[in-house]
């Protein structure tokens, strides 16, 4: 039988455990399953491309039929050049099927030979994307349990450094405004 390869394309930024059990689900399907990172320049992304690559090569490790790679381009154009027949997306709600219809209509319509397999997550994580993680750490809300602990320790690590500038920025002003007390102390 023919070896069926399939591309789990996306930003990843952050990889969530909504992706993951995607990529789960997709192992048990697929021969294999390469989880394809976009490159894409026109975006500021919170993680670069090496550091989810990074993050999803540790969090995939022990999948034997799964690989992290990254592209830039059409999708359909990689999934071609890896050899996938399949492309892998996941739907979490109806308000996801729209936009994702969309896509795999265009693509049918550029690689008429590539198939789109949508898969749904877990229900947990059904309301999980990596736009409300970056949201809710990047303003000090806990992301455990939607994420890897790896991608929780690394979102401290990128985010840290503002809360501490935070830290500084308030202390000052506690302290400005200690020194203004003190200077209207010493006026009456
Ligand atoms: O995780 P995302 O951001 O929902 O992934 C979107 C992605 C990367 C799958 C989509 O933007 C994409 O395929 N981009 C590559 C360019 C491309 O092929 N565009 C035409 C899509 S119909």
């Amino acid at each position: 039988m023919q070896k069926v390869t399939a591309i789990y394309p996306g930003s990843f930024d952050p990889p969530t455990n909504g992706h993951l059990d995607l990529i789960d689900r997709g192992s048990k399907i697929f021969d294999e399953l390469v989880v394809a990172i976009l490159r894409n320049p026109d975006k500021s992304p919170l993680f670069n491309v090496s550091e989810r690559a990074a993050m999803l090569e540790a969090m995939t490790g022990q999948y034997s039929n799964v690989r992290v790679d990254t592209f830039d381009g059409l999708t359909v154009d990689y999934a071609v050049n890896v050899g996938a027949s399949c492309v892998l997306r996941g739907i979490r709600a109806l308000t996801d099927y729209e936009y994702e219809l969309q896509m795999a209509l265009m693509n049918r319509k550029l690689r008429p030979e590539l198939e789109t397999v949508f898969m749904m997550p877990a229900e947990k994580y059904s309301y999980l994307s990596s736009r409300l993680v970056r949201e809710v750490a990047q303003l000090g809300g806990s992301v455990k349990g939607l994420v890897p602990e790896l991608v929780e320790q690394n979102l401290k690590g990128k985010l840290d450094p503002a809360y501490k500038l935070g830290e500084f920025a308030e202390s000052a002003s506690e302290k400005g405004e200690a020194r203004k007390s003190r200077g209207r102390k010493k006026k009456s």
